[in-house]
């Protein structure tokens, strides 16, 4: 798995059979700036960008093949005893609303590379029978951490927060919520050239900016009821420039978005999610204490804790919904939730590359 954050690459070894999901073992590997810089740029229109694409969707299957290889020394089993991969690939460009979605990643150099079969190309069928394409995890989240005893929420934070409601009765919902990492992480790259904002620390030494949160607050997609998704084709440093005043402090900018990530999410809990009991949270937002402790400040008095009480860490939801994605498409079993994405109906995700 590889998000819209742009950091890097989490590899998840997952035991799956009809009853259930296990975790073995993770790993990993961080983008270099150069490759994170070509994948920000690629996410836009620009010179040459058919052949760029394709170059680096080659650099990004090698670097998912070592991030597998690591995987398999650390656990020490063979290729041959993995039954897939499960591979997203990462989004250049997420257009629902034109019939496409494009993630790159060159599965057939991936599946060459490790002697692994390789299923990829998740979210295009789902769009193809009239959905979104996204979000995929509600399915994993509603498989895996559904019960009958609690109306339950996952919050992912990933570049974009999402969230799936899972109530104790009744049908699964999820959606993005909106701009959750991503537009932290790109104030912080150009201000203080650092990839992220780490802990939430600068955030927290800035103010609030309330009449730039009300603004970025009226923007039509927060309110636009679901299905929908989103990513950087419409959140980027040029959506917050419109927004944006010459006399706000770098500091205070950061503060007011991070305020932003957690209302979002807040927001559409409270419009979506009736009656809620508990919530989880997942994605490396999870990390970041100053956006955790103000998203528990809103949901309060809701309890807010981590996926690992449901026995899967905070990092590693989103990698492993992908291995159960690709157990779905295996066994020719649906991936989608037409109720989530607004399809016409359950579908079988992804193409396989066999090894
Ligand atoms: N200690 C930390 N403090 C603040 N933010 C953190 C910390 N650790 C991770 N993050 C944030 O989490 C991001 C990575 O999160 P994650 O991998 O879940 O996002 P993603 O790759 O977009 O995933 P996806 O799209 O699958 O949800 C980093 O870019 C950073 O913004
Ligand atoms: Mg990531």
């Amino acid at each position: 798995m590889s998000g819209t954050s742009l950091d890097g690459v989490d590899a998840a070894l997952v035991e799956i059979t009809a009853e259930k999901c296990r975790l073995i073992h993770a790993v990993f590997q961080p983008f270099d700036s150069e490759l994170r810089h070509e994948l920000l740029t690629l996410n836009q229109a620009g010179h040459n960008e058919l052949l760029r694409s394709a170059i680096t969707g080659n650099a990004l299957a090698t670097r998912y093949a070592s991030a597998v290889q690591a995987l398999l020394q650390e656990t020490r089993l063979s290729a041959s005893s993995i039954s897939a991969i499960g591979c997203h690939g990462q989004t250049i460009r997420h257009r629902p609303d034109l019939g496409f979605t494009l993630q790159i990643g060159n599965a057939a150099l991936l599946a060459e590379l490790t002697g692994i079969s390789v299923i990829a190309d998740f979210r295009s069928r789902d769009i193809a029978a009239g959905g979104q394409g996204a979000p995929l995890v509600p399915a994993f989240h509603a498989a895996t951490f559904q019960t009958k005893q609690h109306n339950r929420v996952i919050v992912n934070i990933g570049g974009i927060s999402n969230l799936t409601w899972l109530p104790a009765a009744g049908d699964v919902t999820g959606f993005d919520c909106g701009p959750g990492n991503l537009l932290l992480d790109g104030w912080t790259q150009q201000h203080l050239g650092s990839p992220f904002d780490r802990d939430g620390a600068w955030a927290a030494s800035g103010k609030l900016i309330p009449e730039f949160l009300q603004r970025m607050l009226e923007y039509p997609y927060f309110s636009a009821p679901p299905p929908k998704s989103t990513g950087r084709d419409m959140f980027h440093l040029e959506w917050l420039q419109t927004f944006l005043s010459s006399h706000y402090a770098p500091e205070d900018v950061q503060a007011t978005l991070l305020e932003l990530s957690a209302q979002v999410i807040a927001n559409d809990m409270r419009r979506h999610c009736q009656e809620t009991d508990e919530v989880y949270l997942c994605g490396g937002g999870g990390r970041n204490t100053s956006l955790r402790r103000r998203l528990a400040e809103l949901l309060a008095p809701i309890p807010l804790t981590l996926t690992d009480e449901l026995g899967i860490g905070t990092d590693w939801v989103e990698a492993t919904a992908f291995a159960w994605l690709a157990y779905q498409t295996l066994h020719g079993l649906p991936g989608n939730l037409p109720e989530v994405t607004g399809a016409q109906g359950p579908r079988v995700l992804g193409a396989i590359y066999h090894a």
